[in-house]
This record gives C-alpha cells, sequence and structure tokens, in this order.
C-alpha cells in the first residue's frame, strides 16, 4: 500500500531556510480557515493598487445565484505588478531566460527594464491595430518571449487575452476566435519544436476561413519563413513596431476585469471558455509561486509548461513576474536533441525550481539514467509537478536520480478553473508521501462528499468525489457568456461547494490522494480532453455512424484516447480506414486528441432507453472485462461478446 511506504520529511536546512516550515503553515493554514477575509486582505497587500480595496471577499455559492468577486472596490493594472514596480528595485535584473529549441541557438536574458519597453511597444501595437479595453485578443504562439510581451500587453491596455495551444488545428483556433469575438489574433510564421517547425500563419489562415466577424492578425517573425500577408488584414508586428513609442502606462483596471478567458474540457459537449479575473488570480498565483515553490529574490525557476495552458499563465508569467522572479521559458521538448536536454538547460541556466509534468517525467525515465547523470544539477532545491496523478515509481525516480534526494518534490494539484495550486507540499513544511497531493494550501477546504448522495464524509479516512467548501480568490469567476454553464457545471450536483470533477482519497493522515476524474474528462500526457470532444470529431467523418471514447491506462501518457467506431452500413473496417480517422481527429482538433487505439465495433452497448453503457466500455479499454458487472440492462448484451472478441487493448 502507497499509504505505508516511505515519507520524506523536510530536511532541517530547508525546514529553516523556507518561508514557511511546519509550524508556520498549520498556524497561517488554521489563520486563513477562521477568517479568510482578515487573510485574504492582507494577501492583497503582496500587489500594488492604483485604488486600494475596502471589501476583501464578497461570495455565494447558493445555487443558482452563484457570485464570487474578491477585491471588489479595487483597481489595478496586472501588467504594471508584473513589470514596473519592479524597476527601482530590479530593473536590470533578468526577468526571463528564454532558451531556444536548437541549443545550436543563443539563449536570450531579457531583463525587466527590457521587458519594459518591449510590453509597452507591442501594448502600442495593440492600440494601433484598434484595440481597446475589454477586447479580446487571440495568440497562437510559439514559446517564446513575444508569447509573454503579448499577454502583458493585453493585460497592460486592459485587453483580455484567450490562449491557444499552438498544437490545435485551424478549426480548434477558429472556434476559439469566433468565441470570444476576438479583434486581433497573434500568432507567428512558425513555431521551431523538437527541431520541426509547425506552421502556425497557415494554420492561421485556415482558421480564418471560418472567422465570421472582422478580425486582423499581428504576425510575429520567428524563424523568417515566407508566409503570405493579407493586405489590410494582416500585420508583421516587427513593421508595426518601427513607428511606436516606449512609452503606454498602465490601464487603471477593476480587481474584477477579466485578465483572460482560456478554453478548457469539460465532461459534455464543446470546451468553455474559463474566465479569471485581475486583483484576486494574481494574488493567488504570485503566493503559491512564492510559497509552493519556496522561491526566494535571486533564484532561477522553470517551469516546462507551454503558455497555451493555464499552468503557463500561472506559472510562467504571472505569478513568477508577480513576485519580480527569473523564470524560465522554453521553446523546445524534453526529448531535442537528446532526453537529456532538461538537464542540459538546468544546468547551464543553474536551475534552482524546476517544474514539469508526470507525463515527461515517465518519459524520461523509460530513457534510463544515463540521460541525467552527465549533468550538474546540484543546483535544484525544489521539483515540482502538475498534471495529473504521479505514479509512485516516477515520483521515486524524479526524487533519487533527478533531485537525488536532497530537493523536495511538490506534487500540486490544481485546475484550469481553480487559477492556481489548492492541493500541494509546501518543501519547508510537509512530509511527503509520493502520489499524493499532501494538504490544502491556505484558505483551501478540501471536503469529500459520497458520490451518490452528495453527503460530507466527516471521518479522517475517506474516498469520494472532491469538492471545496468556500472560495479563494484565484477561483475563475464564470465561463465566457454563459454563466448557467458555469454554474451548472460547478455548482449544480453538490450544492454549496465548488465541485471539482476529480475523485479523491484521504489517508488517516489526513493527506489527499486524487484518483482521476469522475466524469467524462481525460488526462492525456496531463492535457485535458473531454471525449464528447473526441467522439463529435469522429461522427463528423461520413463514414462514421457512432463513436464512443474512453480512456485507458497507458504507460507513458497516463491515459491513452481509446476509440470505439461504428460505421455506416457498407464501409469497410480497415487499416486504411483506420489511418484515416486518425489523421481526421488530429485535422479537427490537434495531434493531442488523436486516437490511440481505435476498435471498429459493429454496435455499441446501450441501456434499452439507448444511453450507452460507458462502464462497459471503459472495462473493456483496460483489458479488464472479468468484471463488467452488470449487463442485464442492455438491449442487445450480444454486442459486448464481439468488443471482447476484438478489443485492441491486450496486456
Ligand atoms: C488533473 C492543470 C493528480 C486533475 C493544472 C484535474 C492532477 C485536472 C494533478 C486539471 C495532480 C492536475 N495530481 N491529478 N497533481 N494536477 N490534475 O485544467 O484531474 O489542465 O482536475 O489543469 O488535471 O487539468 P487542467
Amino acid at each position: 500500500m502507497t499509504d505505508t511506504a516511505k515519507t520524506y520529511p523536510p530536511s532541517a536546512e530547508m525546514a529553516a531556510a523556507a518561508h514557511a516550515d511546519k509550524a508556520t503553515y498549520d498556524q497561517m493554514y488554521a489563520d486563513s480557515v477562521k477568517d479568510p477575509a482578515a487573510f485574504w486582505g492582507e494577501q492583497g497587500k503582496r500587489l500594488q493598487w492604483m485604488k486600494p480595496y475596502s471589501k476583501v471577499k464578497n461570495v455565494t455559492y447558493e445555487y443558482p445565484d452563484v457570485s464570487i468577486k474578491w477585491y471588489e472596490d479595487g483597481t489595478l493594472n496586472v501588467a504594471a505588478n508584473c513589470i514596473d514596480r519592479h524597476l527601482e528595485e530590479r530593473g536590470d535584473q533578468t526577468a526571463i531566460i528564454w532558451e531556444p529549441d536548437s541549443p545550436e541557438d543563443e539563449a536570450k536574458h531579457i531583463t525587466y527594464k527590457q521587458l519594459h519597453r518591449s510590453v509597452c511597444r507591442f501594448a502600442n501595437v495593440l492600440k494601433e491595430l484598434g484595440v481597446e479595453k475589454g477586447d479580446r485578443v487571440v495568440l497562437y504562439m510559439p514559446m517564446i518571449p513575444e508569447a509573454a510581451y503579448a499577454m502583458l500587453a493585453c493585460a497592460r491596455i486592459g485587453a483580455i487575452h484567450s490562449i491557444v495551444f499552438a498544437g490545435f488545428s485551424p478549426d480548434a483556433l477558429a472556434a476559439r476566435i469566433n468565441g470570444s469575438e476576438a479583434k486581433v489574433l497573434i500568432t507567428a510564421d512558425e513555431a521551431p519544436r523538437g527541431g520541426r517547425n509547425t506552421a502556425l500563419k497557415v494554420n492561421a489562415d485556415k482558421a480564418f476561413e471560418t472567422v465570421e466577424h472582422k478580425c486582423k492578425m499581428l504576425v510575429v517573425q520567428r524563424t523568417g519563413a515566407d508566409v503570405a500577408m493579407e493586405n489590410e488584414r494582416d500585420f508583421w508586428l516587427h513593421e508595426v513596431e518601427g513607428d511606436v513609442s516606449d512609452d503606454c502606462p498602465p490601464e487603471e483596471m477593476n480587481a474584477e476585469d477579466p485578465l483572460f478567458i482560456l478554453y478548457t474540457s469539460g465532461s459534455t459537449g464543446m470546451p468553455k471558455g474559463v474566465v479569471h479575473t485581475s486583483g484576486g488570480y494574481l494574488v493567488y498565483a504570485a503566493m503559491t509561486h512564492q510559497y509552493t515553490f519556496d522561491y526566494h529574490d535571486g533564484d532561477v525557476y522553470w517551469c516546462t509548461a507551454d503558455v497555451g495552458w493555464v499552468t503557463g499563465h500561472s506559472y510562467i508569467v504571472y505569478g513568477p513576474l508577480a513576485n519580480g522572479a527569473t523564470t524560465l521559458m522554453f521553446e523546445g521538448v524534453p526529448t531535442y536533441p537528446d532526453a537529456g536536454r532538461f538537464w542540459a538547460v538546468c544546468e547551464k541556466h543553474k536551475v534552482n525550481q524546476f517544474y514539469t509534468a508526470p507525463t515527461a517525467i515517465r518519459a524520461l525515465m523509460g530513457k534510463g539514467p544515463e540521460f541525467v547523470e552527465p549533468y550538474d544539477l546540484s543546483s535544484l532545491k525544489v521539483l515540482g509537478t502538475v498534471g495529473e496523478p504521479i505514479n509512485p515509481e516516477a515520483w521515486n525516480w524524479y526524487n533519487d536520480v533527478v533531485g537525488k534526494g536532497r530537493a523536495p518534490i511538490v506534487d500540486t494539484w490544481w485546475q484550469t478553473e481553480t487559477g492556481g495550486h489548492l492541493l500541494t507540499p509546501l518543501p519547508g513544511a510537509t512530509t511527503t508521501k509520493p502520489g499524493s497531493a499532501t494538504l490544502p494550501f491556505f484558505g483551501i477546504e478540501p471536503v469529500i462528499l459520497e458520490a451518490e448522495s452528495g453527503a460530507e464524509i466527516s471521518s479522517t479516512e475517506a474516498e469520494g468525489v472532491l469538492c471545496i467548501r468556500d472560495s479563494w480568490p484565484g477561483q475563475m469567476r464564470t465561463v465566457w457568456g454563459d454563466h448557467k454553464r458555469f454554474v451548472s457545471t460547478y455548482f449544480e450536483q453538490y450544492k454549496g461547494y465548488y465541485f471539482t470533477g476529480d475523485g479523491c482519497r484521504r489517508d488517516a493522515d489526513g493527506y489527499y490522494w486524487i484518483t482521476g476524474r469522475v466524469d467524462d474528462v481525460i488526462n492525456v500526457s496531463g492535457h485535458r480532453m473531454g471525449t464528447a470532444e473526441v467522439e463529435s470529431a469522429l461522427v463528423a467523418h461520413p463514414k462514421v455512424a457512432e463513436a464512443a471514447v474512453v480512456g485507458y491506462p497507458h504507460d507513458i501518457k497516463g491515459q491513452g484516447i481509446y476509440a470505439y467506431v461504428t460505421l455506416m452500413a457498407g464501409e469497410a473496417a480497415d487499416e486504411d480506414l483506420r489511418k484515416e480517422l486518425e489523421t481526421w481527429v488530429r485535422k479537427e482538433i490537434g495531434p493531442i486528441a488523436k486516437p490511440d487505439l481505435i476498435q471498429f465495433a459493429p454496435g455499441l452497448p446501450k441501456t434499452r432507453s439507448g444511453k450507452i453503457m460507458r462502464r462497459i466500455l471503459r472495462k473493456v479499454a483496460e483489458d479488464d472485462f472479468g468484471s463488467l458487472g452488470d449487463t442485464s440492462t442492455l438491449a442487445e448484451p450480444e454486442v459486448v461478446d464481439d468488443l471482447i472478441a476484438n478489443r485492441m487493448n491486450r496486456k
């Protein structure tokens, strides 16, 4: 049992040097849940406000009138907090280290002063293109400094950014541009990753074929590839930038003005636009960054995520820069030019805190320790993981081979919706257990409910669905354009709580162990995907009659995508069609959604009322059909025999 496995207390040195040792954590945590308004009122002071807030918290989880406001009468500018206020003290300190895809190319060190100039100029370019406060701007960008400039430029002028991961298809991009009625799309000619270039501008052009409103395109030159530019619609950044000033005063924003929209997958329907606002989000991102990673002035911090995901928002850009940190931005992939790249970069830039995903750790673990051993990793002080449960084997490898047993591991559990970490160890305070996200962050009250009844389980040892009792400043405020969906997704099923969608166990020490999603969301290599999205892409293919998608355990990716497909009458189920469907899903959504296994099935198991029995499909996909449970309610029990006989995953 993992419960009784070895535990790892913080070292005495770490506890002494850290922002919080155990006694501090216990005291601060108790204070934070006893009087949240007082606690967060104090924490709000870590930002610079244009007009100070007088009200800290104004929240109701009362269904259906859910409303969440923090610091609601305060005003501030997020970019000014991330840049301007550091200029006096650390203008010449590096804000961003940029490490390019190819180790042959030169890294860049961008100081806070340089960041200020670039962001002001970028903001003026956006103004030049007609962007005003409250307008939406979509980003479809490589991992280059301009992605951070663009985010901060939006924040500076009060525009709302919506980043679309550069691995998404033109269709997915178009849906997000249309969904937010964006005024400008910011992209680049190409995105180099792992030695290959993705044609972002070409994809953006394709997306624009289905954009229904007037939208301009701002293009950053990254590789110098020859791309088509459409007159009056497309603009090169370097051309427009030639004419703008270095001066751009930050817009005064209300704490509750939206900072960004980020689309994420849910259990039903198409992805929803998660809305985060300015004040509370930044307080929470900054505080979690400081405490979870035990960040101290002068440290070099590296989060390997992409800015297209929430981790990139909170823990590459906003949290670190709000803290005046040096944050590393990496354009490449962990295995290029070889599986030692992460460690080469850690050595080269003397990284102190390193934050990555379990899927990357598993993939690198599979390549062997010889890719880690040549590098001097003595700078590493804290190692983080995020995105999916980490199996104890990967945890131990990270701890022993990468951290040499000296760097505490912080397994951070959180979501796009939560803005920042909710469950996480603190390096100087928490005894860790491999595979557990351990204990709540300040101000977070996790509860475990019985899935069916919704009753709260009060015993320390518990297993059920994970909810959060009250609000915290970094919480999402609404779904863009659909507040009802926000309320029904997160507050309807279990009244009075925020429902996370995750299953969870609490052990005898009160430690939390995330057991995975309890809804139809799957987690593939740490990327969140709704099975409904993949199904709707599949059924859009003319030869497909019906499709059902489930997750199954995958050694590297955590979960793989398993698709059951029923074809139109007369279509041949062969290898060619299987390939064609894989390509089709890549095109409809993007490479991350490509099914790992496709099983052609003459029929899907359904109840007499026509509901697909996913429980059975999951069992067959797991190769665990001995325990199918009750199949007596099936309309045609014999389809199950066919599914089993032709299953694709055989252990
Ligand atoms: C899962 C990523 C276990 C979880 C920041 C959650 C995790 C979903 C962990 C959110 C973790 C994230 N341990 N599971 N440390 N971190 N998850 O929105 O299922 O992309 O609900 O946010 O990832 O994914 P999202």
